[in-house]
């Protein structure tokens, strides 16, 4: 059994490129026996940045009711909110008194901050002490992470590690980083890595009209109609490519090829698999916005699932560190 534990941003409604490079891999861990799994949204590291309280709400239950929608087994799993675990932030301090300060002056995601430090608030500093106490409070055993997040992981284990000499025995399960180098990119609309803050993707839980309009702005160079196509230097087809099965695949390559098959032709079918693949869970996603009762009740359940085990680590470090009149 291994306890595979990771964080979600939650910075609004999933679109294809989420989907595709973190939730549908995530899930594949999730359905498999062996895996327990730990996935939470990260709702306390987004107040970094995000200060506005309605919007948090917002985006906390958008991003809930994708993963919900797009199949994670909220019942076996344990499926939670980072700021129902108040735990957290009490390891959070216990940890940041074995974080050397020039570890967290020399993480990327500080550095390049550096040249606008009146903007750099402390929580963006200690980012990572936050992040390693997500981890280490649950004995996690293998953190799935993007190459972005590798630094954070490895500042863990080093946190983790000299807790654990100080105090002489192993109280803190040192986790396995599990980066996924072989990432996919995922191209938006305009080409570039699909991402939010570049405004080009394709939100597959938008409705219909918005997600059709997307497709048919994804550009393209400007061959007629009747004219061969490279398939290797066509955003249309790189998605395509991600999305539908093989001999599909080869048929689209093959049109591209011969000439007399134009983008919009090959949009179309584009947007076809996009229906076929999440037409379902777009509707599982409405209903669950419509009702979000349920996406709360849901991430209750899971908090009132992982707060003991929480609880019990604490347990175990207060009296480790000489806390407390036991
Ligand atoms: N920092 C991660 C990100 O930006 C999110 C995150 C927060 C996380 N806590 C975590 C990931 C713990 C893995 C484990 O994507």
């Amino acid at each position: 059994m291994a306890r595979i534990l990771t964080g979600i941003q939650s910075s609004g409604v999933p679109h294809l490129g989420n989907a595709l490079g973190a939730i549908e891999p995530a899930l594949e861990r999730a359905q498999q026996a062996e895996n327990e799994c730990f996935y939470f949204i990260a709702d306390l590291h987004s107040l970094t940045s995000l200060k506005e309280p309605a919007l948090r709400r917002e985006n906390v239950r958008a991003v809930a009711a994708a993963w919900m929608a797009l199949g994670l087994d909220v019942e076996r799993h344990y499926f939670y909110l980072q700021s129902d675990v108040p735990e957290v932030t009490e390891l959070t301090w216990y940890l940041s008194c074995y974080t050397p300060y020039p570890m967290l002056a020399n993480a990327h995601s500080f550095k390049d901050k550096q040249d606008q430090l009146e903007e750099v608030n402390a929580g963006l500093f200690t980012y990572p002490v936050l992040m390693a106490a997500d981890i280490l409070l649950y004995d996690a055993e293998e953190v799935p992470v993007g190459k972005d997040q590798k630094q954070h992981l490895e500042m863990t284990r080093d946190i983790a590690g000299a807790f654990n000499h100080q105090a002489g025995q192993e109280l803190l399960t040192l986790p396995a980083p599990r980066i996924d180098d072989q990432v996919m990119t995922i191209p938006g609309i305009d080409g570039r890595k699909m991402s939010k803050s570049y405004g080009n993707t394709i939100d597959i839980f938008a409705p219909a009209k918005t997600l059709k309009k997307q497709v048919m702005r994804i550009v393209t160079d400007s061959r007629e109609l009747e004219e061969p196509k490279d398939p290797d230097r066509c955003h249309v087809f790189a998605l395509y490519a991600h999305l539908a099965e093989g001999p599909a695949i080869n048929t689209m390559r093959e049109r591209y090829q011969a000439g007399g098959y134009g983008y919009g032709h090959a949009k179309k079918e584009l947007l076809r698999v996009i229906h076929e693949r999440y037409g379902a869970a777009r509707e599982r996603y409405e209903a669950l916005m419509a009702e979000p009762a349920r996406i709360d009740t849901a991430l209750e359940r899971g908090a009132e699932k992982v707060r003991p085990i929480a609880r019990a680590t604490l347990e175990r470090l207060r009296a480790a560190l000489g806390f407390g009149s036991r």
